[in-house]
């Protein structure tokens, strides 16, 4: 019997896999914990997830983290998640930088407390040689906090002539976006059972297949990335043609 991985074809997996790690409060609910408690182990399936994306050979993960309206959460969870967002990017950076994984960072920083900022431009700097897996992770992200920064730079582009504004196509747009140094997702999964893009790549992914699973976060391990890429890799991408035309 082959096993999951054995059936997933390596020539026709997603370059960009986007998740939306959603079921962190429910995974602690259903065991009478506090919400901190399924962001703690949460942490542990962004660890095998990016693990086995790195040895089967997705090139870019990002993992939105931390919303802008995550910001309204109760403080002490706001502040807990902040916490073990910065102290896991410390602890792993090291394993990142030796596995050839590069991270990245896309959201407003300036929300982010200056400590924050800090730890993570170290990071970003200790890993910025790797090539392997570019592992982003969208922190006090939103796909319209992206868009309104893009849109603001490129009116500022005009104003100053830099810019023709009957020039601006979806490539200017996407050039101007947080994840201009990324491909857009083909792949977006989003796990514990919401059928919602809940304001993340708002923008860039117009065309990603999207993958909804009721496991919740703290459970999805790589198993459940590989159903994931099994199903991406049985569905038919048209981009608005038909069957026909991409057959001939
Ligand atoms: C959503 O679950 C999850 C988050 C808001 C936080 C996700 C963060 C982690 C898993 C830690 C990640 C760490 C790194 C280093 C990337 P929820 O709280 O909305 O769950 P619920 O819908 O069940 O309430």
């Amino acid at each position: 019997m082959e096993t999951l991985l054995e059936q997933i074809d390596r020539a026709h997996l997603p370059q960009h896999v986007a998740i939306i790690m959603d079921g962190n409060g429910r995974w602690a609910k259903e065991r009478g914990e506090d919400r901190l408690f399924g962001h703690f182990h949460g942490v542990q399936s962004v660890r095998d997830i990016v693990e086995a994306s790195a040895e089967i050979g997705i090139r870019y993960l990002t993992l939105y983290a931390f919303s802008t309206e995550n910001w309204d959460r109760p403080q002490a969870e706001v502040a807990g998640l902040m916490e073990l967002l910065v102290n896991t990017v410390r602890r792993e950076v090291d394993q990142l930088k030796k596995n050839g994984i590069r991270l990245h960072v896309i959201g407003d920083f300036s929300m982010l407390p200056p400590s924050a900022r800090q730890e993570l431009s170290e990071a970003l700097d200790l890993t910025a040689e790797n090539d392997q897996l570019h592992l982003i992770l969208a922190l006090s992200y939103s796909g319209r906090w992206d868009l309104t920064q893009a849109f603001q730079q490129l009116a500022q582009k005009v104003q100053t002539g830099a810019v023709r504004a009957d020039s601006i196509d979806a490539d200017t747009i996407s050039d101007h976006l947080s994840t201009r140094d990324f491909p857009d997702p083909e792949l977006m999964i989003r796990t514990s059972g919401e059928h919602r893009i809940s304001n993340f790549l708002l923008y860039q992914l117009a065309y990603a297949e999207l993958y909804f699973t009721e496991t919740l976060w703290p459970d999805f391990r790589r198993q459940h990335l590989f159903e994931a890429l099994l199903d991406y890799q049985q569905r038919e991408r048209r981009f608005g043609k038909t069957s026909e035309q991409l057959t001939t």
